[in-house]
C-alpha cells in the first residue's frame, strides 16, 4: 500500500467553540443549499427570502483522501427551525461504505440520526463529552435541538468520500420536531 508522506502535526481545538487552528477549508450550508431536506418546503423559502440563514459550517485540516489517512474537522450547527423541524446537517452515507466515524461532542445539544440503506434507523443523544460511533454502512445527520450551536469534532478514514445524493434521493427514516414539551422523534 502507498501512502502520501505527511509530517506529524497537532491542532488547537478549542474545547467550547470548536473552532480549529490551523483549518485548510472551510465548508458553509445555508439554508438554499437545503432545499429539500426540511419537511416544510414553503418555511424553508421563507427563510431563503429573508436572508438565507447560515444552517452549519465545517472546519477541516484537508490530507490526501487515501487509505491509511484520517482526517478530522469540527462542525458547529446554529440553532433554530424550519416550521418545526430543528435545523440539521445535509447527512451523508461515505462513498466507500465500508469506512467508520468517530463523532465526540463538544458543546450544544443534539441528536445524531443514524440509517442503514436496509432500513435500520437510530437516534444518539449528542451533547459536550458524548463520543458516537458511527459504523460501516450507516448514514449520519446531526440535529440541533438546542439554543446554542451544537458543536462536535469528528475522525475519519481518509478514503472515506461523502455521498449526499442518496439521502437527496431517499431523505432519512427519522425527523427531529418541535414539540410543545420540547423535542419529538418523528
Ligand atoms: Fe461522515
Amino acid at each position: 500500500m502507498k501512502v502520501t508522506a505527511v509530517d506529524p502535526f497537532a491542532l488547537a481545538l478549542d474545547l467550547r467553540s470548536g473552532a480549529l487552528q490551523p483549518y485548510t477549508s472551510r465548508t458553509q450550508r445555508h439554508l438554499s443549499d437545503m432545499r429539500g431536506a426540511f419537511r416544510d418546503g414553503a418555511a424553508l423559502e421563507d427563510l431563503v427570502r429573508g436572508g438565507d440563514p447560515l444552517v452549519y459550517e465545517v472546519l477541516q485540516y484537508d490530507l490526501p483522501e487515501e487509505t491509511g489517512q484520517l482526517i478530522c474537522c469540527t462542525t458547529v450547527l446554529y440553532p433554530g427551525t424550519v416550521g418545526a423541524e430543528y435545523y440539521m446537517t445535509k447527512g451523508h452515507y461515505h462513498l466507500v461504505r465500508e469506512t467508520a466515524e468517530i463523532y465526540l461532542g463538544l458543546s450544544g445539544q443534539g441528536y445524531l440520526l443514524l440509517m442503514t440503506e436496509d432500513g435500520r434507523s437510530w437516534a444518539e443523544p449528542l451533547g459536550p463529552g458524548t463520543v458516537a460511533y458511527v459504523p460501516p454502512a450507516w448514514a449520519h445527520r446531526s440535529v440541533n435541538v438546542g439554543e446554542e450551536p451544537l458543536v462536535f469534532f469528528a475522525v475519519y478514514p481518509g478514503q472515506a468520500g461523502h455521498d449526499y445524493g442518496t439521502i437527496e434521493r431517499t431523505g432519512f427514516a427519522q425527523r427531529v420536531l418541535r414539540g410543545p414539551q420540547g423535542p419529538v422523534l418523528a
